[in-house]
């Protein structure tokens, strides 16, 4: 049997997002905080669409990719973009091409949204290779966002670039709302 790919409304899908999120990022989460990295004390957008993959086997959840839209500010220009995060692969699921698969059904839904210029990603070091040897490119500049406390300058983690129309390599990316 194939496998089956879903991509489904953010809010109505996340009670099956759930769990593979806790035990994906969940000890970071409650670690204490000397110990946490520094995007666990984030607060993160809520995803517009979901890829969900369920695994062969047991049919439970194995891969998450949230896919997000949001009008944004590149060097003051207002701009709609796409974005991915959230992307987490079970552990005893990983490197079966399930995160390669859902990466690209997300490009796909974003790209279908003619209004969208490029794409927009943030990871961890350990990330950048994975991400760059999937055709998202480095984004130098600074990227801002809002939290509860205002607007900050986002440096928890790196931000790529997926490009569509516009290749956006540095400058500076307001993200007008919570980032993902
Ligand atoms: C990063 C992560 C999502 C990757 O998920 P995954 O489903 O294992 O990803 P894939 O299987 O598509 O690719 C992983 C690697 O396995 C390789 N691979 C894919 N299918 C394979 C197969 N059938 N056999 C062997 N290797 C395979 C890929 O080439 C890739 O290697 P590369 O990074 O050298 O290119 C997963 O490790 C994870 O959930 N990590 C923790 C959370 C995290 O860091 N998320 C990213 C947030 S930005």
């Amino acid at each position: 049997m194939g496998i089956e790919i879903d991509i489904l409304n953010g809010d109505a899908s996340w009670q099956r997002a759930e769990p593979l999120h806790r035990a994906v990022w969940g000890r970071h989460v409650v670690a204490p905080p000397s110990k946490r990295p520094p995007w666990a004390d984030i607060e993160w957008a809520n995803a517009d669409l979901r890829v969900l993959i369920d695994a062969p086997d047991d049919s439970r959840l194995a891969c998450h990719v949230g896919i997000y839209f949001r009008t944004v500010t590149w060097n003051r220009h207002k701009v709609h973009i796409g974005g991915i995060g959230g992307v987490a692969t079970r552990e005893d699921c990983r490197r079966r091409g399930y995160a390669s698969l859902a990466i690209d059904a997300a490009v796909h839904t974003i790209r279908a949204n003619e209004a969208v210029k490029f794409a927009l990603l943030v990871c961890e070091p350990h990330n950048f290779a994975f991400y760059q040897a999937r055709g998202w490119h480095p984004f130098t500049g600074e990227v801002y966002c809002a939290q509860p406390s205002g607007q900050i300058r986002f440096e928890a983690m790196a931000p790529f670039v997926y490009d569509i129309v516009r290749a956006p390599r540095d400058g500076k990316i307001d993200l007008c709302g919570l980032p993902w």
